[in-house]
């Protein structure tokens, strides 16, 4: 297996069954420092760089807070817009990766531009781990919802997935990747052109993303409305429908967001009537109505472990891509 010292994590398409496997064994010992919520001095003498250039609430505190478990030290920036990336000097990634790279150990990205990360680790001399760059990808939310149904389901292989929302997402993506290396099939459901309203883009799997599932394996059809997938499922996992422009750097609310429609929202009623009744429900969060809060308390949901799981994940991540764990 290749090592994970000083390796970048950009994209699930270049993980192997077996390093999946790996990364999961290292999270089961990283989730009893967590659990524990102790702090130990495994990266004490390494400092994480946060460089973030589009809004971030779970992502970009996990990681902070992995770091902090792991006993190492973080700086960064969440406002591109009070750096010179962000201001009149538009200053490049390459740039300004190549101030990073000595300002800290490693470095973590989001950016609105597809591949802004990758970009960042042609020239980097410390792992860039992408944080969701536009509607490419965000491997670490996958990882961090894939050990979730280990933990939850003791399992992967032979599960079968119903993914829900806007498939332009970068979870989704690195979703398809990551499945293509399990017995696992996958149904999408998502909105073509116009079916929320008038003008409305085609959430549909783009093209690009299909002929790579079909070369990766990937077990995987496409339906309109989640009743038609619900009930076979073992894993839900859903994103909005309603939800900004993720090629933006950051977009203000609009007084007049739409509502869900039914054929891409779970609910406690479809749950009740039509689901597995083992089956999981994740959501990568930030939500708005396509998971009702009713659902929260449901034996379905298992977004709160995610977010548990979430901080576990980066905390593997950091300590592996430091050398701190092999
Ligand atoms: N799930 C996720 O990526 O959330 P944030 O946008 O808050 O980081």
């Amino acid at each position: 297996m290749r090592s994970f010292a000083g390796r970048d994590i950009l994209s699930l398409k270049e993980f192997e069954r077996n390093e999946f496997f790996h990364v999961f064994d290292v999270a089961e010992k990283m989730e009893v420092i967590a659990r524990g919520r102790k702090n130990v001095d495994m990266l004490k003498e390494k400092t994480l760089v946060t460089a973030f250039y589009q809004p971030s609430t779970r992502t970009r505190l996990a990681h902070e807070a992995a770091m902090h478990r792991l006993g190492g030290h973080v700086t960064g920036f969440s406002d591109a817009k009070m750096t010179r990336a962000g201001d009149w000097y538009q200053e490049s990634i390459k740039d300004t990766v190549k101030m990073l790279e000595f300002y800290g150990d490693v470095v973590v990205m989001r950016h609105f531009q597809k591949g802004a990360p990758h970009e960042a680790a042609k020239w980097s001399s410390v792992p860039i781990i992408n944080g969701g760059d536009g509607w490419g990808e965000h491997p670490t939310q996958i990882l961090t919802d894939l050990y979730t149904v280990l933990r939850e389901k003791g399992r992967i292989d032979g599960l079968k997935w119903l993914a829900v929302g806007d498939m332009r997402m970068r979870t989704m993506h690195s979703l398809g990747y990551a499945l293509s290396q399990f017995d696992c099939p996958i149904t999408f459901v998502s909105p073509a052109a116009n079916a929320l309203f008038p003008n409305s883009p085609d959430m549909c799997m783009p093209d690009e993303y299909k002929t790579d599932f079909k070369q990766y394996g990937l077990n995987f059809r496409e339906a309109d409305h989640v009743e038609q997938a619900i009930a076979d499922a073992d894993v839900i996992l859903v994103e909005p429908v309603i939800q900004p422009d993720y090629t933006q750097a950051r977009q203000e609310a609009s007084k007049d967001k739409s509502l869900t429609p039914a054929n891409y929202k779970i609910t406690r009623e479809l749950l009740v009537g039509k689901a597995k009744s083992d089956a999981i429900l994740l959501h990568s969060l930030p939500r708005m109505d396509e998971i009702p809060l009713d659902v929260d308390i449901t034996r379905w949901s298992r977004y709160w472990q995610e977010a548990f799981n979430g901080v576990v994940m980066r905390m593997t991540l950091l300590a592996m891509v430091l050398g701190a764990v092999e």
